[in-house]
């Protein structure tokens, strides 16, 4: 039989109640130091009332200085895992899996939130030196933050800081962890050879630029429970086609390795290295096509995120067998109820999902 949207899939002995996964989103909302707020459970778990299979939390510094910007979520102390616990907790309540994207920003961090622009944070405003693979910022057109070079043992700090931000995050009540390697940020950097000019063992060769985020996987594996499923969102492309760069087939190659890593799931987005990148449109799909060709190059599982808006759409890309999972972001922000809505368009609602105050709505 064919798989749909509402088919349940079953990664490790976590069963997830459908295909519609909320898409990690920043909401640049902490009012201090990292800390979840009640914007981020009335946020996730309204979408978990909503119907999701998994919720995922957005992008969760795994230490200070890999904040986008000063509003974004940490993991970076048991105070911060106290204040995600609600949060995950009560998007288990209402079936959905809870889950939380593990990042650092690299050189995209010190910056201001969209709503002030997304410009480099100064150091009269709060801003901090940025850590990358190489000492060269993010090529802004503003002034850019000083950006450092880790150096080996630096690394290993980096690597430990995304182990013991798994195990607080286990110690939350989340459910799957996943990786961020994409868009631009620390493990994409070490990725691709845009931004990635060294020379030791974490740069050089395809093997020795993706040894970090390897060895981030595995160490994330190591910590996460047997039953519960550790997610990878990676850039399948640069972007920059007229250039050296990282690629599809770069990516395919990588899912193949993060698989036998202990990646259940490879989370296919794109971009966000370079300004010069070329987006090839922004379409429906418009990422589809990435996950369907890293899916041959893995046994893992595959997400596709990047224009899916409508329940048939969805529904297509499970059915069509593109993707294991439908990665939803805006459409969520505009409808927290687009997994209820999707059920009721393909006709697969089952009253069970519907949360019990709101079955008369349905
Ligand atoms: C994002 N995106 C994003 N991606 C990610 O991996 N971690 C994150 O924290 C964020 N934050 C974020 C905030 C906001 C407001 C938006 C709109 C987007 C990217 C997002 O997860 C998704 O990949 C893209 O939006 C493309 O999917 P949609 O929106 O076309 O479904």
């Amino acid at each position: 039989m064919t798989d749909d949207l509402f088919t349940p899939l079953t990664l490790r002995g976590t069963e997830i109640r459908n295909r519609v996964m909320v898409s990690p989103m920043c909401q640049y909302s902490c009012d201090r130091d990292g800390l979840a707020t009640d914007w981020h459970r009335v946020h996730l778990g309204s979408r978990a009332v909503g119907g999701a299979g998994v919720v995922m939390a957005e992008a969760t510094a795994v230490e200070s200085r890999g904040r986008i910007t000063p509003q974004d979520l940490g993991i970076w102390s048991d105070e911060h895992a106290d204040a995600l616990a609600p949060v995950a907790e009560f998007v288990r309540e209402h079936g959905a899996v809870p889950a939380i994207q593990l990042a650092h920003a690299g050189r995209k961090a010190s910056k201001t939130p969209p709503r002030d622009g997304s410009r480099p944070l100064g150091p009269d405003e709060g801003g901090w030196e940025t850590v990358a693979p190489s000492a060269e910022p993010y090529p802004y057109d503003d002034e850019p933050p000083a950006t450092r070079r880790l150096d080996r043992g630096d690394v290993e700090d980096v690597i430990d800081s995304f182990e013991a931000a798994a195990e607080r995050a286990l110690a939350a009540g989340f459910e799957v962890a996943e990786v961020h390697a994409a868009h631009g940020y620390l493990l994409h950097e070490f990725l691709s050879p845009v931004t990635n000019r060294r020379d030791d063992e974490y740069g050089g060769s395809f093997e020795d630029r993706a040894r970090i985020v390897r060895e981030v996987t595995r160490r994330v594996r190591a910590v996460w429970p047997d039953g519960k499923p550790v997610f990878v969102r990676v850039s399948a492309t640069d972007w920059l086609p007229d250039r050296e760069s990282w690629t599809v087939d770069d990516t395919a190659r990588l899912a193949g390795l993060l698989a036998e890593d202990g990646a259940d799931l490879i989370d296919v987005s794109a971009g966000g290295i370079h300004p010069d990148q070329q987006v090839p449109h922004g379409g429906p799909n418009y990422q589809v096509p990435y996950a369907e060709r890293v899916a041959e190059g893995t046994d893992a599982a595959v997400g596709a995120v990047g224009g899916i808006t409508t329940a048939q759409q969805a529904d297509a890309v499970v059915r069509n067998d593109r993707a294991d999972l439908a990665v939803v972001g805006r459409e969520h922000l505009r409808d927290p109820y687009f997994a209820l809505h999707a059920a009721e368009a393909l006709d697969a609602l089952d009253r069970a999902d519907v949360p019990v105050q709101y079955r008369r709505g349905f």
